[in-house]
């Protein structure tokens, strides 16, 4: 915060405390005859008291304001002026630190320890499946099977490779597949042509002569990420065609929709966030994972 919108800030709470304290003193002293009523009545014979607030009530605004002015000078809603120098954000960081004096050895352990090795750790799993829960079940469930449009992790298919290092990247930088939009370059038959194809080498019955003719369409703008049998390629993250597993859905709409206009998938890079050794970790959890099927 600015000098200047500190001072405001300091100005602007003092002159509401003292607005409070101004009202509670002139409404105590207001002339009140105790005793007589406002003149309302209600149902015939309810009236109205006029009486004085009670002292006790009175006392408790007064409290309020002192303890008001105690915690604006100690703790930090008085402009940047506080007293005690107390702040969320190094709270925060005093936090982590203890946290991670407590577990940074542990994990750096487990980061020394080779990926093919620490996936039959039980600690090291039992930390895994913990930071999973909290850092990644958002999208890939917490199961890791995944759901439309974000990957099962649990199994064998694998759009960026499933190498411990291969994982390893995927986790620390992230990855972001680029399924270009063909409704512009190709016209409808042709997309209508190639989902007929993407569906025969998936192993669907689809007629011959439209086969032919979408692998020629699939050799020509599609097999640079796909490959020339539809198997997929993890430089690219072009998904493998060739099986019944879909990332964004098995039915023909979805398939000429995903043509006609693309998809984007992001796995945002976990490393800025968790540290070498936590996605270090977590590349182990994720390689027990598939190791299980
Ligand atoms: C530049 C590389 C690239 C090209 C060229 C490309 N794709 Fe893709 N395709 C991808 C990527 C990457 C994905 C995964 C998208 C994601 O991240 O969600 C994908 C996904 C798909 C899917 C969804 C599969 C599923 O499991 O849901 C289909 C279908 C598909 N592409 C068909 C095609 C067809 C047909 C062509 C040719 C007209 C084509 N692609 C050209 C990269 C490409
Ligand atoms: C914001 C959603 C999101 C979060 C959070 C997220 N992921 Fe992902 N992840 C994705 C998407 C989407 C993809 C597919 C990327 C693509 O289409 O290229 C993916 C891909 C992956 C892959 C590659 C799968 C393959 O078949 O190659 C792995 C491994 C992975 N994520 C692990 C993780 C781990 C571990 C975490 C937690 C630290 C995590 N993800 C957090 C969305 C997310």
């Amino acid at each position: 915060m600015s000098f200047g919108w500190s001072l405001f800030v300091i100005a602007l709470t003092s002159l509401n405390i003292l607005a409070c304290a101004w009202l509670i003193n002139w409404s105590s002293k207001m002339n009140i005859g105790d005793g007589e009523t406002t003149g309302h009545i209600w149902d015939g014979d309810i009236v109205e008291g006029n009486n004085s607030l009670p002292r006790w009530w009175l006392g408790l605004f007064w409290i309020t304001i002192i303890f008001g002015c105690g915690f604006l000078v100690a703790y930090p809603s008085f402009g940047d002026f506080s007293l005690l120098k107390w702040d969320q954000i190094s709270q925060y960081e005093e936090e982590i630190a203890a946290a991670e004096a407590v577990y940074g050895e542990v994990f750096a352990e487990f980061a020394a320890t080779p990926l093919d090795e620490l996936k039959n750790n039980p600690a090291a799993l039992s930390a895994g499946r913990n930071l999973f829960a909290n850092n990644c079940s958002t999208c890939h469930g917490s199961d890791a099977r995944g759901a439309r449009g974000f990957p099962n992790l649990a199994d064998a298919e694998w759009q960026w490779g499933g190498d411990p290092d291969q994982i390893l990247t995927t986790i620390r930088s992230g990855r972001t597949g680029i399924m270009p939009p063909f409704g512009a370059a190709l016209d409808d038959a042709t997309r209508q042509l190639l989902a007929d194809y993407v569906l025969s080498l998936a192993g669907r019955e689809v007629d011959a002569e439209r086969v032919a003719a979408g692998e020629q369409q699939f050799r020509t703008f599609c097999f640079a990420c796909h490959g020339l049998t539809g198997e997929g390629s993890t430089l690219l993250g072009g998904l493998a065609l060739n099986n019944e597993i879909w990332r964004h859905g098995s039915g023909r709409s979805i398939i000429l929709d995903v043509i006609t206009n693309g998809r984007n998938g992001a796995m945002p890079a976990q490393e800025p966030l968790l540290g070498a050794d936590r996605t270090h970790v977590l590349a182990a959890y994720v390689l027990s994972l598939s190791d299980e099927d």
